[in-house]
């Protein structure tokens, strides 16, 4: 029986998603994205090779599986070329298994501007966005005035949306935020050659998902961020701009909630989290620190230090219910190693909602790298374990013990 299985952050992102879909597509014909846009950055370790994939999913570093960026996806065609390019220097065969939506909204230097401009003007309120332009290319889009890639194939028709979207956009840039403006015959200049190379891969990603349904192959849906920076469900103002909960799947890939069969939320053994906004159990100590230098906390975008603190089982509760999740995959637990006490979250206080309240558990003091059995994790850490599970009322079906794609306690088949 074929599977169609979410793979989504549970926290803030960087949850060390990259690696398990990496590992999960290996039982996976196609490998999707659903929202997000190159603000998203997935690292993977193939061998001695680091790859960083902002865009296209991980996927397409596997032979004859199909990668597919459904309508949900903002598109910058500049990062899109520019990962193809780096595929093709590392020799990585895409031609066939790279398919784009034709609904994708386009993320154009002027969506950049917009974004740097406005996170500027807001000084110390800022979101503390990736300055790469997803928010102001979401505003385009529900705004009803944005380019999709299907606008790419009719020039003329192109050319005329650009002018009467710079006239907006410009006298914003220009009246609003004192920048520079952008000249719309220039901008469809750059635009052209890059667009001619990203023609081939066009296609209806929601039909291609239903053969693929037809076919009897197994789907992943690839989540980019974290719940929290879901825009609805997610610490607003403080977030992303689109829907990175499980239902985003349905509406950013063109299938309906029935289709899925496993959604599995992806979180770090403590928390992190990157840019401003609230962050309960944050760490301003020596603990901190040590987890941001033993959990190489720098964000894979943007190379910005990640904010580090203790697992909040009170927010990752609301992560499994807003996303139905079915299971955990809790990464980095070798990160705790050498801790005497670990702390967890268990509630706020009643008057504060930053003032944690928590429960103690002992550390383990030893190495949990690379070990593969859950029964053979310290005591201790598989105490740690069972009770997150008991918090969270679902499962941990994988446990990463370490950075590289094999380096897993697999407790339960994903794709069996
Ligand atoms: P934007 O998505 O660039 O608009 O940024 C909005 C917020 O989401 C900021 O706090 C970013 O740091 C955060 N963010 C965006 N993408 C990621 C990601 O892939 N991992 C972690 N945080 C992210």
């Amino acid at each position: 029986m074929s599977k169609a299985v979410i793979v989504l952050g549970a926290q803030w992102g960087d949850e060390g998603k990259g690696k398990i879909v990496d590992m999960l597509t290996e039982h996976s014909d196609a490998v999707v994205r659903f929202q997000g846009g190159h603000n998203a950055g997935h690292t993977i370790i193939v061998g001695d090779n680091k790859v960083v994939l902002h865009l296209i999913p991980s996927g397409i570093l596997h032979e004859n599986v199909e990668c597919l960026i459904g309508n949900g996806v903002v598109l910058s065609p500049e990062a899109l070329l520019e990962e193809m390019q780096m595929l093709q220097e590392k020799e990585i065969d895409f031609e066939d298994r790279l398919k784009i939506s034709s609904s994708c909204p386009l993320i154009l230097p002027y969506h950049v501007a917009l974004d740097q401009a406005r996170e500027k003007k807001l000084g110390k309120q800022a979101i503390g966005t990736t300055g790469r332009g997803i928010g102001p290319a979401y505003e385009d889009k529900v705004s009803r005035r944005g380019l999709r890639v299907t606008d790419i194939f009719d020039t003329q028709q192109l050319s005329n949306k650009i002018e009467s979207i710079l006239d907006y956009h410009n006298f914003v840039l220009k009246n609003y935020y004192n920048s520079e403006v952008f000249d719309p015959n220039s901008v469809l200049h750059d635009l052209l050659p890059m667009l001619e190379k990203m023609k081939p891969f066009v296609c209806d990603v929601s039909e291609r998902l239903q053969e693929f349904k037809f076919l009897d192959k197994n789907i992943l849906f690839e989540g980019a961020q974290g719940s929290f920076l879901d825009i609805d469900h997610g610490t607003y103002p403080f977030v992303t701009s689109s829907n990175t909960v499980a239902g985003g799947a349905c509406v950013g890939a063109g299938i309906g909630p029935k289709d899925i069969d496993y959604v599995l939320g992806v979180a770090k053994a403590y928390t992190t989290r990157v840019g401003e906004g609230p962050f309960p159990t944050e760490l301003f100590d020596e603990t901190g620190k040590m987890l941001s230098t033993k959990g190489n906390e720098f964000g894979a975008t943007t190379g910005r230090p990640r904010r580090c603190g203790w697992l909040d089982v009170v927010a990752l509760s609301k992560a499994v219910r807003v996303n139905g999740l079915d299971a955990i995959c809790l990464t980095k637990i070798d990160v705790l190693d050498e801790l005497e006490s670990i702390k967890v979250c268990i509630d706020y206080d009643e008057d504060n909602a930053m003032k944690p309240k928590y429960v103690e558990y002992e550390g383990w003091c030893e190495s949990t790298l690379n070990i593969q059995e859950f029964d053979q994790l310290p005591e201790a850490a598989q105490s740690y374990i069972k009770a997150i599970e008991n918090y969270l009322g679902i499962p941990i079906d994988i446990i990463s013990t370490g950075p590289k794609r094999n380096q897993n306690i697999i407790r339960k088949e994903v794709f069996s």
